[in-house]
C-alpha cells in the first residue's frame, strides 16, 4: 500500500507559527514521526508539502498515475476556498482523508467551510499532529476493506 501526505500553506511553518494553535513541533519532525509510523506498518509514504495551489493540484494529478492508494490532505488555508483542490481529489477517485491540527470547527467563521470535505471520507480536526496517524489508520482500514 501506498500513501501520499500533502500538507498545503504555512504548514512548512509548524513549530514556528501560532505554537498556541499548532503546536512546538517541526514540519521536519511531523514528517518523521508519519515515515516512522508507516515504516511500523509496512506502508510506503510520501510526504510532500507546498504554498502554492497549483502544485496541490499537480501533486494530487500525479498520485493518479503513480497509482497511489490513499491521499491524506491537510490543505491549510486553500481548505475554505479551492475548489480547484476538491476538484483535483474528484478526478483521481484516490480515497482521501482531510487533516486539520487544529479544531477548526471552534474557529472563525471563514473556516467554517470545507471544499475538500464534499470528497473526502472523512475529516478529523483538533487532535493535532496525531490527526495524521489517525487519517493512515482511517486509509488502512477503508482500503483492507475494500480488497
Ligand atoms: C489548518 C486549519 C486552517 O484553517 C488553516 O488555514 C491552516 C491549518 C489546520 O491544520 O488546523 O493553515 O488546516
Amino acid at each position: 500500500m501506498n500513501i501520499l501526505v500533502l500538507n498545503g500553506p504555512n504548514l512548512n511553518m509548524l513549530g514556528i507559527r501560532e505554537p498556541g494553535i499548532y503546536g512546538n513541533e517541526s514540519y521536519e519532525a511531523l514528517v518523521n514521526m508519519i515515515e516512522e509510523y508507516c515504516e511500523s506498518k509496512a506502508i510506503d509514504v510520501t510526504c510532500l508539502q507546498s504554498n502554492h495551489e497549483g502544485a496541490l493540484v499537480d501533486y494530487i494529478q500525479q498520485a493518479y498515475f503513480d497509482k497511489v492508494d490513499g491521499i491524506v490532505i491537510n490543505p491549510g488555508a486553500y481548505t475554505h476556498t479551492s475548489v480547484a483542490i476538491l476538484d483535483a481529489l474528484k478526478s483521481t477517485g484516490i480515497p482521501a482523508v482531510e487533516v486539520h491540527i487544529s479544531d477548526v470547527s471552534s474557529r472563525e467563521g471563514f473556516r467554517q467551510i470545507s471544499y475538500v470535505s464534499y470528497y473526502c471520507f472523512a475529516t478529523i480536526m483538533g487532535e493535532g499532529l496525531d490527526g495524521y496517524l489517525h487519517a493512515i489508520d482511517l486509509i488502512e482500514e477503508k482500503i483492507g476493506s475494500e480488497i
